[in-house]
């Protein structure tokens, strides 16, 4: 262990999905070290993510890129003041490749052991970044979910609504399939839009003017079905991928942000001492969807904090920080813990 005065240091492992990825965080918000290989190119041919394959990529890459994180940051596993690895949700083989590893690091250099859900990762993303005090409500918009929760503070979650179907990252895969943008669908739908026309296509702003916070996108994908049954066939041209990809983009943003002015009102009532509204997860890195918000939070009298995209889409970084917001609150975990494929963020009801 470091001398107390000294601000921790944690190694987070990543391998929940299709990113393996290692990062040595300071207490200080200091990133000493961070390796990230993206595992697009291995699945690209099916167009989306091969469990089996992203599991034995894991295991062939995770320990070089460790060792080269100890190596960036300048650290031995000694000097460690902990180990964080995610133990869900996610792709249940890769999640064991990551949690085992972390373990057999801990047990082996005697080091604190934290099993990091990767929604908190997400969650806890913008305190790496900036100075946001407890509570805050976060939109948390990722490929496998899409819900708004108030954030009391390290493992306090009140859930305000999710989403009853699709994740808008899955949506944004989705329909990046069909107008045959490739994988992974949210960037590639996001470049597509530059230049695009989003009055075009009248798309739905699925759940406008209903009660709640709950959140929807599947009936905007079949909507982008017909618009695309609707042009004439044969390959699409650049300008109706351009207007199309525009239109969606904007739909997704507009139903976001229509909701979470529900979302803000609640968010008033059940914290009245917050301030801050968070954007977290791989949507977060659209940069459309983060101007729709500033302006929604200006309208709201509220501060956005938007981790840069490269915190947003999935990084070892947040995991490793939600390991020091762990360790800090006395939270640690035993060497039975258990890889989870589902994993909800501990949520209380409102
Ligand atoms: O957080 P993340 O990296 O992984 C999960 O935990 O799911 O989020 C991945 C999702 C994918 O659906 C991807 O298409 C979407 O985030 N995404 C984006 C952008 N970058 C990533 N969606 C819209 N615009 C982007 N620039
Ligand atoms: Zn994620």
């Amino acid at each position: 262990m470091t001398g107390t005065t000294e601000p921790m240091r944690v190694l987070g492992i990543e391998t929940s999905c299709d990113e393996t990825a290692a990062a040595v965080v300071g207490g200080d918000r200091r990133i000493h070290g961070e390796r990230i290989l993206s595992q697009l190119d291995e699945h690209r041919p099916y167009g989306g993510i091969v469990p089996e394959i992203a599991a034995r990529s894991h295991l062939d890459h995770l320990d070089r890129l460790i060792a080269e994180t100890m190596a960036a940051a300048e650290i031995d596993f000694a000097d460690l003041d902990g180990v964080a690895a995610t133990a869900g949700p996610g792709l249940i083989g890769g999640v064991m490749v990551g949690l085992m590893t972390g373990k057999a690091i801990a047990v082996v250099h005697d080091l604190p052991f934290v099993a990091v859900n990767h929604l908190e990762g997400h969650a806890l993303s913008a305190r790496l970044t900036d100075d946001v005090p407890f509570p805050y409500l976060l939109l948390l918009v990722s490929g496998g979910h899409c819900q708004f929760v108030i954030v009391d503070g390290v493992g306090r979650y009140r859930r305000l609504g999710t989403t009853i179907d699709d994740a808008a990252g899955e949506a944004f895969d989705k329909v990046a399939k069909m107008a045959g943008l490739g994988y992974p669908g949210g960037p590639a739908v996001e470049a597509a839009a530059a230049g695009g026309d989003p009055a075009r296509f009248d798309l739905p702003r699925p759940m406008a003017g209903r009660a709640g916070c709950d959140l929807s996108f599947s009936g905007l994908k079949t909507a982008v079905h017909h618009v695309l049954a609707g042009l004439p066939p044969g390959p699409l041209s650049d300008r109706d991928r351009a207007d199309l990809s525009a239109s969606f983009q904007a739909a997704v943003a507009d139903s976001l942000a229509g909701r979470a002015r529900n979302a803000i009102a609640e968010f008033r009532r059940l914290a009245p001492a917050g301030d801050s509204l968070v954007v977290a997860g791989g949507v977060a890195a659209n940069r459309h969807l983060r101007a729709r918000f500033q302006v929604l939070a200006d309208d709201h009298g509220l501060r956005l904090v938007v981790p840069p995209p490269a915190l947003c889409t999935d990084n070892a970084a947040m995991i490793a920080w939600a390991g020091i917001e762990r360790l800090g609150a006395g939270l640690r975990d035993g060497f039975d813990a258990a890889p989870r494929p589902r994993w909800p963020l501990g949520v209380s009801p409102v």
